[in-house]
């Protein structure tokens, strides 16, 4: 490894255990390459950096936490997942379950990983259907567990969308699902069996007295001491009482190959392991007799003869500690002749060659019982080496006085050499085992992975479709209101026309008359003003255009017009008129007769006057 990767690979357990310390989620149990891909896509997400940065990151954004084990907890599931093996475990598993519990007792059973509860709610119907709903109401408790809280709120409603309840056949979602709302939601009367809650398996306490504990595609993202601390604390929680020991049932890649002690398996196959239970040490007490019948008492000769005979090695030392007899093959193995019979044990080769012989007695003697030192070695000078299995059984008389010992060699090289060739073989077994095992995990973690990102794509790809569908919609809108307003604008043009003609119109009217003419509204102010207006008075249209026409400085004294505008006004006059001197544009003092009209709008209300003045 570079040092750039030990840099990543020390800022990687930097991080989780900031995650650790500041919010007590412990994933230092967890595989790094999996993880590591996990984290590494949430920072390439957000753009950040390395691992330290993201960890700064996190300090900041706190609800980046929440991102951030989101990804980590992959949570894909389904009911039924891996439908043989749950088939096998209906057919094979449960009705044993069942019959163990014949006396009526609560089934429990907990489903360790449970995500969004598609798992317990699979082991619900499994057991409503071998016991009859009534039986699995009253006697059924699933606990069903996870560390993602999230996910957990999903199982508690027990409501799924169509597309997670394509695995499950029509007539169980018929059965054991409602319909609300295009949703399907797991019948609350069965649903009430199972108990939802979190629990950590690195560091909460297991559930215990369990009949079945089915914890699947979960373990496999743990490294091989965390998954075996987890399988201890699995094997305390299973039944293990005599009448059956509990069953546990793992993913589809997980397969206890170095658990030996605790789980047997049931069906490798499936995944489908059963709790071991270590046999009691005790042996069952020997029959008075051999079995037959024959009392071996009753004839010291034949008994004499068949040790003599006998092809395993023995000696007899007596309760002084002296040699009392040897068999043939014994005197052959360790060179005891006829003058050895007879002597103290301890001047004997014997004695302490291969094993030191009279430690061994004492203890045969101190426990009343046979003790065995297996596999002693035996080097002969030409570098042979023979293995021994040296039982050392006291003998008394009438079971309580010491009468001796009697010592048995038997040869274990062949065995032992097999047993050697046997272990080796076995270890190398194992590792390439661990290997496949490893592997099968980590492959199976990546396709989790990949599935969960390929949902992940899938529901980026019907929110982009349904924003390409929106947008599509309002495109249409945007069209047809594009249309009307063009209609509209059309119209508009139309009327814009017909308005510029009538105003052209009007225009030469007015700048044919040889009068002047002045349109005021009700306040007085000039609404129009023609070309004899100017002429007369000196001022442009535009200078007087909304400007009030008593306040205007003319020749004309138009504060005098007051009182004949005001009656045509107020309707109490059609018509008035009056004469006036005036100054016109040029000085020149003239006589001007000014008529004074109401201006009628369509509703006979006078919005104003029409002002008509000529040189009298
Ligand atoms: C891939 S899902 C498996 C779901 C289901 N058992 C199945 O096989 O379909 C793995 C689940 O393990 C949960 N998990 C991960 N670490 C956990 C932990 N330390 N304790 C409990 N559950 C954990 C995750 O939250 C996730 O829901």
């Amino acid at each position: 490894m570079n040092d750039q990767a030990h840099g990543d690979g020390a800022q990687l357990e930097n991080l989780l255990l900031f995650l650790q310390q500041s919010r007590g989620f412990d994933f230092t149990g967890y595989k790094r390459p999996s993880l590591e891909r996990r984290i590494t896509r949430r920072i390439q997400m957000l753009g950040i950096g390395a691992f330290e940065d993201y960890r700064d990151y996190l300090e900041v954004h706190t609800e980046e936490f929440a991102h951030l084990f989101n990804t980590i907890l992959i949570n894909v599931t389904s009911f039924f997942r891996d439908a043989e093996a749950w088939d096998y475990l209906a057919r094979e598993v449960v009705p044993q379950i069942l019959q163990r519990k014949a006396d009526g007792g609560l089934v429990r059973v907990w489903s360790a990983g449970c995500a969004a509860g598609q798992e317990a709610y699979t082991i619900a119907m499994l057991l409503a259907e071998a016991m009859g709903e009534q039986e699995y109401r009253e006697r059924v408790k699933v606990y069903a567990t996870d560390i993602d809280e999230e996910a957990l709120s999903q199982a508690r409603l027990a409501s799924y969308s169509p597309k997670e309840v394509e695995a499950l056949e029509p007539q169980r979602l018929e059965r054991y699902f409602d319909q609300v709302n295009g949703r399907y939601v797991f019948r609350s009367d069965l649903r009430r069996s199972v108990i939802f809650g979190r629990n950590d398996l690195m560091q909460d306490a297991p559930i215990s007295r369990l009949d079945l504990l089915v914890c699947r595609n979960t373990l496999m993202y743990f490294n091989a001491e965390t998954q075996a601390k987890i399988l201890a604390r699995f094997h305390f929680a299973l039944n293990g009482d005599g009448r059956g020991n509990g069953t546990l049932f793992l993913g589809r890649a997980e397969m206890l190959l170095t658990h030996g002690q605790l789980f047997t398996p049931v069906e490798l196959k499936c995944r489908i392991f059963a709790k071991v239970v270590p046999p009691s040490r005790r042996a069952p007490p020997l029959p008075a007799d051999n079995g037959n019948g024959v009392d071996t008492n009753s004839n010291p000769r034949l008994r004499e003869q068949a040790l003599e005979e006998s092809p395993v090695p023995r000696i007899v030392v007596d309760a002084n500690g002296a040699l009392a007899m040897a068999n043939a093959r014994a005197r052959v193995l360790f060179s005891i002749n006829a003058k050895d019979i007879g002597r103290p044990l301890s001047e004997l080769e014997i004695s302490y060659r291969p094993v030191a012989l009279r430690a061994l007695i004492e203890q045969a003697h101190a426990e009343r019982r046979t003790v065995t030192r297996n596999s002693v070695e035996r080097r002969f000078p030409d570098g042979q080496v023979q293995y021994l299995d040296v039982v050392v059984a006291p003998l008394f008389e009438d079971g309580a006085k010491p009468l001796g010992a009697s010592v048995a060699f038997v040869d274990v090289t062949r065995v032992t050499h097999l047993q050697e060739e046997l272990r080796r073989s076995q270890e190398e077994i194992q590792t390439t085992n661990e290997e496949l095992q490893s592997s099968n995990e980590e492959l199976e973690t990546t396709n989790e992975e990949l599935q969960s990102s390929n949902e992940e794509l899938e529901t980026t790809n019907e929110e982009l479709q349904s924003t390409n569908e929106e947008l599509e919609t309002m495109n249409e809108e945007l069209q047809s209101t594009n249309e009307e307003l063009q209609t509209v604008n059309e119209e508009l043009r139309i009327r814009s026309d017909e308005l510029n003609h009538l105003n052209a119109f009007f225009t030469s009217v007015l700048g044919s008359l040889r009068s002047g003419a002045i349109v005021v509204n009700g306040n007085l102010d000039v609404l129009m003003w023609n070309h004899r207006a100017e002429d007369m008075w000196g001022l442009r249209a535009d200078e007087v255009q909304g400007k009030g026409l008593l306040n205007l400085d003319v020749g004309l004294p138009v504060a005098e017009l007051r009182t004949m505008i005001r009656p045509c006004l107020a309707g109490e006059s059609d018509f008035q008129e009056v004469t006036l001197d005036a100054v016109n544009r040029r000085g020149k003092k003239i006589r001007c007769h000014v008529t004074c009209t109401p201006l009628v709008a369509g509703s006979k209300k006078r919005d104003g006057v029409i002002l008509m003045m000529e040189e009298a």
